[in-house]
């Protein structure tokens, strides 16, 4: 793969930002708002971008991270300043695929990696590289242990139960790799060629968008099922606690640790935290908000399991510090003031 800055007719290429996965949840949400800020967006993602999302960006590429000939394209077409890696297999579909998960999170990682690092080389300056992780990463060995240690800090319980957390950790040291070790022995080493950030995100929640394939999918799900007059039928039991927040202090975080100055920066991975209810909590705010509401805890052991294997709550002092992160919103308030107006808008329950 070569990068050439320049075009065939001399021209430097302009700079753009590669958003990967950009049809996902997470794409819509962090599009919207690097649109607006008046970047050059260039989308990939294995579906066709919906026309909201697509008119955003100055190009998009269907197709696989997998791919080497697609990313080759996008290598020789454009000069990429910052990646956006989002594109992802989520841990329930994972378990259902574990070996095509590992190909999409860690292979496709590590050729946008190799990507940002070619980019580098060319630019002769290193490329940032944005890594959304997961509460995921994390496996607490047992229910108890879950209780007895609530609040975890990101280098405690790393021992993933799922193939996705598995992936994303392995995403989480390449990147490392890449940004300090990254071709060690080499004579014409290029120093740090990979700038590499990453959050490790809780359950996220979108007015917008309603999440697939993920465990963490039982909250939003309440929601949006619960607001079109439908009985939710939710798959873990009443007193599972996990962290969540919502899409726009997921975005405002992703977007904060971008704009960050690097000697601040003390690690390459940071968690976030915002709320952390139970299931049980989720439902008392949704027949709060439609009365009449029907939820019933049909718990599938299997999904049970994977969100006990996360923590309550993750200790996110290191994001405080470091780069001034600080959620938005508290449980009651996400509701009142980002969920429910856009959602009763949306679904026409106002
Ligand atoms: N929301 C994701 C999932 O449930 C966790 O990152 O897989």
């Amino acid at each position: 793969m070569s990068a050439d800055p320049h075009t065939p007719s001399g021209h430097r290429r302009e700079k753009v930002i590669l958003v990967t996965g950009a049809g996902g949840e997470m794409g819509h949400g962090l599009i919207d708002v690097l649109s607006c800020d008046g970047n050059q967006i260039v989308a990939m993602d294995v579906r066709e971008l919906d026309a909201g999302v697509r008119s955003k960006c100055r190009d998009a590429f269907v197709g696989d991270i997998c791919d080497g000939g697609l990313l080759e394209r996008v290598n020789a077409q454009y000069e990429i300043g910052e990646i956006f890696h989002l594109a992802a297999l989520l841990s329930t579909r994972g378990e259902f695929a574990p070996e095509t998960a590992h190909h999409v999170n860690v292979d496709g990682t590590l050729n946008l990696l190799k990507l940002a690092a070619e980019q580098a080389r060319a630019q002769g300056q290193g490329v940032k590289f944005m890594f959304p992780s997961s509460i995921a990463a994390y496996g607490m060995p047992s229910v108890e242990a879950k209780r007895t240690n609530r609040v975890v800090n990101e280098d405690q319980f790393t021992h993933a139960h799922t193939m996705y957390g598995v992936n994303k950790v392995a995403g989480e040291e390449l990147g490392r790799y890449y940004q300090d070790h990254y071709r060690k022995l080499a004579k014409d080493r290029m120093v740090r060629p990979v700038d590499f950030r990453s959050i490790r995100f809780p359950g996220i929640i979108s007015s917008d968008t309603v999440p697939a394939g993920g465990t963490s999918d039982y909250g939003p799900e309440m929601i949006h099922v619960v607001a079109q007059g439908k009985a939710y039928d939710c798959f873990v039991r009443p007193d599972t606690r996990i962290p969540f927040m919502t899409m726009p202090e997921a975005i405002d975080a992703l977007l904060r640790l971008a704009a960050a100055p690097k000697e601040r920066l003390t690690r390459c991975v940071y968690n976030v935290s915002a709320f952390s209810p139970t299931a049980a909590d989720f439902e008392r705010l949704v027949k709060r908000d439609f009365p009449g509401a029907q939820v019933s805890f049909v718990p599938d052991l299997g999904r049970q399991a994977i969100v006990d294997s996360w923590p309550e709550e993750c200790d996110d002092s290191a994001a405080r510090r470091d780069w001034g992160w600080t959620p938005t919103y508290t449980f009651e308030s996400a509701f009142e003031k980002y969920l429910m107006p856009k959602i009763r808008a949306r679904y026409g329950k106002a």
